[in-house]
């Protein structure tokens, strides 16, 4: 007999469910919506291990949303302290007062909970479904991961997003929408893990695309990471007479063609002085940072007056004059470094401070 994937997660949650504090039993009527919200904010970019003795402290002090409500800000910061992501305690506060300001009732619907302070499209849906028993669509990132690989879904993150919703949207139950939220994040948490996933014991073994393949870690596919190298190198600003030795860039390449500071090449170790035009006493001044497409790169910049008795390839600038001769940025940015550092009496202050 065909079990639907909803069907097979609820028999499945009804003998596992995780037992929370905020939570009722699988199959009861739904608990109190004010520890569903409380709860919900605090499990926002945390694990429930870290908000399990914030969520007994807070509903000990504040049972319902009223004593939070005309609680001190102060106390609830304090008592808030340690869970991060301050933002959600001062949201914390005024949507308790927003809830009692209109009579002190949650809103009941997906709708009326997102125009509250701190409430987003997944935290509204969750509490929908499971304070109100609405049928509501939510994915935290657990049921993102079961989604996409019960269906193998292969766009990655985040483009996949609306997907997810989709296919989460074709198997949420039109009843015991809460439970069914809560058993696949359990599913997520317990079995349908990112690493090693325990398919043979998975109640949607069954129905699973990902499994089927023998692919599950695949699911969610990441995105691609920019795999974005380091590379080091160093400008050399050369002076003489008020003017600065500038030369020109190789045609092909990074920066073809353009005015620039001379230097060796950029590679994966720090050059040092390798590639200097010139033997001379340098003068460390600073790093410029440049994020080209397929590398990053750390320019050292030092900086020398050159010997009456060298002449080196190249044309000398006049100083005064440098922003007419067409640096590219990142060269721009270290004749900035050098100029400041050669007007300035001391070391510049990034070097001070290290
Ligand atoms: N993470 C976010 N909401 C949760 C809930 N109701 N149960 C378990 N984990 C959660
Ligand atoms: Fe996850 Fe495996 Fe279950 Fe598929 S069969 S939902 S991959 S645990």
């Amino acid at each position: 007999m065909f079990v639907d994937a909803a069907t097979a997660l609820l028999t499945w949650y009804d003998r596992n469910a995780r037992v929370l504090p905020w939570r009722a039993p699988p199959g009861s009527p739904p608990p109190d919506p004010y520890r569903v919200w409380l709860s919900e904010v605090m499990l926002q970019q945390t694990t429930v291990a870290a908000v399990r003795g914030y969520f007994a402290r807070f509903t000990e002090r504040w049972p319902t949303v009223e004593a939070l409500a005309a609680a001190e800000d102060e106390a609830v910061m304090a008592a808030w302290a340690g869970l991060g992501y301050y933002a959600r305690a001062r949201n914390l506060l005024a949507c308790a007062r927003a809830v009692v300001a209109a009579g002190g009732r949650f809103p009941d619907t997906e709708a009326g909970l997102r125009a509250l302070p701190g409430i987003g499209a997944y935290t509204a849906a969750a509490i929908a479904a499971i304070a109100f028993g609405r049928r509501a669509v939510v994915v935290d990132a657990n049921i993102e991961r079961v989604v996409s690989r019960l269906f193998a879904i292969a766009t990655p993150l985040p483009a996949a997003r609306p997907a997810i919703a989709a296919a989460t949207d074709s198997i949420t139950p039109p009843a015991r929408a809460g439970d069914f939220a809560q058993g696949m994040m359990d599913l997520g948490a317990t079995i349908c893990t990112p690493r090693a996933p325990a398919c043979p014991l998975c109640p949607l073994r069954g129905q699973c695309a990902a499994a089927d393949a023998g692919m599950a870690e695949a699911f969610p596919v990441k995105p691609e990471k920019r795999v974005r190298p380091q590379r080091f190198g160093t400008a050399f600003w050369i002076e003489r007479d008020e003017q600065v030795l500038l030369c020109r860039r190789p045609a092909k390449g990074l920066l073809g063609g353009m005015r620039a500071l001379p230097g060796g090449g950029w590679q994966a170790d720090d050059p040092g002085y390798a590639g200097a035009p010139i033997a001379a006493a340098w003068r460390p001044v600073g790093h410029v940072a440049h994020v080209f497409t397929h590398f990053a790169l750390d320019l050292a910049v030092v900086t020398a007056i050159a010997p009456p008795d060298v002449s080196p390839d190249g044309e000398w600038w006049p100083i005064d004059a440098i922003e007419q001769a067409g640096l590219p940025t990142l060269f721009a940015k270290a004749a900035t470094l050098a100029r400041t550092a050669r007007d300035a009496p001391t070391l510049p202050l990034r070097e001070i401070s290290a």
